[in-house]
């Protein structure tokens, strides 16, 4: 025999030995050592060939071989010391020792921690949600509000209108603002009524930080007897204070929504800068950041729903969340709240 059969036989040795050491169910290691290792063992056999081979090649092939000895006592050592340890499972090569296998966990998206956080606010306040649907007709997304047809105010919601007509034969559209819940809950139910619905709105609108063709707002309607614009400062204040602290100030500034008279913008100070420092980039020096529309529902809306304005008073807001969602976790562009992207997303979970 000369040097080159002998190492291949060896490696043919080593494989085998592989091959039965990794047998399932395991194999016992008493057989294995008999036939490789033993006196008249596959290796030991091999050895022995050893002696046909010319002395100056022996030497490193007598190393090769015993190495392959060592491996395998050692290899058989680990089987004989798994099979003590616990009986067969432990016998097919299970390391315990081995780091277990990641296991994600999923947690709650930003804006939906958001609206949760808003929900509650409207709980304590004695709210109850209301619902209504984001394919609208052209009647309770607008005309109800006292959005007349072609009035220019409907240029403030650029539309998506559906192909599917309403019994009116107007297209039905995707709801521009969640103000379609106020119609819906005073057809629905008698006064007073106090209500708050968050949900999905959607603007014909070209993507950009601070806007989306979809989005969403919280609305809220309280109608009751004798409801002034002071009911409308102190909630909308009260709650400013349970989300971002009670050093937030809040400020109403005169603005136009058709379905309240008087409208307004209400303005929260701003939670970065606090003191209005004019490189704020957030409320850009002014101090103020621009929160919700609001008002008081107007009479037109009201008579809409069959509440008589003369017995009847009360106050409407609506504001965007994700707005809420950005000044909440400190996220400057509102697309990453659309893009799912788990770096942001573990971030402000
Ligand atoms: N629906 C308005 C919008 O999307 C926001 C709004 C303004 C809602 C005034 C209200 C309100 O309830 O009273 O622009």
């Amino acid at each position: 025999m000369n040097a080159t059969v002998w190492k291949e036989k060896l490696s043919a040795v080593r494989d085998s030995f592989s091959v039965s050491i990794a047998q399932k169910p395991a194999v016992n290691p008493e057989e294995l050592e008999l036939r490789f290792l033993g006196r008249k063992g596959e290796l030991a056999l091999l050895l022995r060939d050893l002696k046909d081979i010319p002395l100056e090649e022996r030497k490193p092939l007598g190393a090769l071989g015993n190495a392959a000895k060592t491996e395998m006592e050692a290899r058989l050592a680990g089987l004989k010391g798994a099979a003590g340890l616990s009986g067969p499972v432990v016998k097919a090569d299970l390391d315990l020792t081995l780091p277990g296998v990641p296991f994600p966990k999923g947690s709650l998206h930003p804006l939906t921690h958001t609206m949760n956080r808003l929900t509650e606010a409207f709980l304590k306040l004695g709210f109850t949600m209301a619902d209504g649907p984001l394919v609208e007709d052209d009647y309770h997304n607008f005309e109800a509000l006292n959005f007349p047809p072609y009035h220019p105010a409907r240029d403030m919601q650029d539309t998506f209108y559906v192909d599917l007509k309403d019994a009116a034969g107007k297209e039905l559209l995707l709801r521009t603002h969640t103000s379609n819940t106020q119609i819906r809950a005073m057809e629905n139910q008698d006064p007073p009524i106090r209500v708050f619905h968050p949900g999905r709105v959607f603007r014909n609108e070209a993507v950009d930080a601070s806007h989306s063709f979809t989005f969403h707002q919280i609305e809220g309607l309280y109608i009751d007897a004798g409801v002034s614009m002071a009911d409308l400062k102190w909630t909308v204040d009260t709650f400013m204070k349970d989300l971002f602290g009670t050093a937030v100030k809040t400020r109403f500034n005169p603005s136009y929504f058709p379905f309240v008279e008087p409208g307004a913008e209400v303005d929260m100070s701003c939670v970065f800068c606090k003191a209005g420092g004019d490189r704020c980039p957030v409320c850009k020096g002014t101090g103020w950041l621009e929160m919700m529309g609001a008002g008081m529902v107007h009479p037109n809306v009201l008579k809409a729903c069959k509440y008589d304005p003369a017995k009847w008073s009360g106050f409407a807001f609506g504001a965007g969340i994700e707005r809420f969602a950005m000044l909440l976790y400190g996220i400057s562009d509102m697309r990453m709240l659309y893009e799912n992207d788990l770096r942001v997303l573990k971030q402000v979970h």
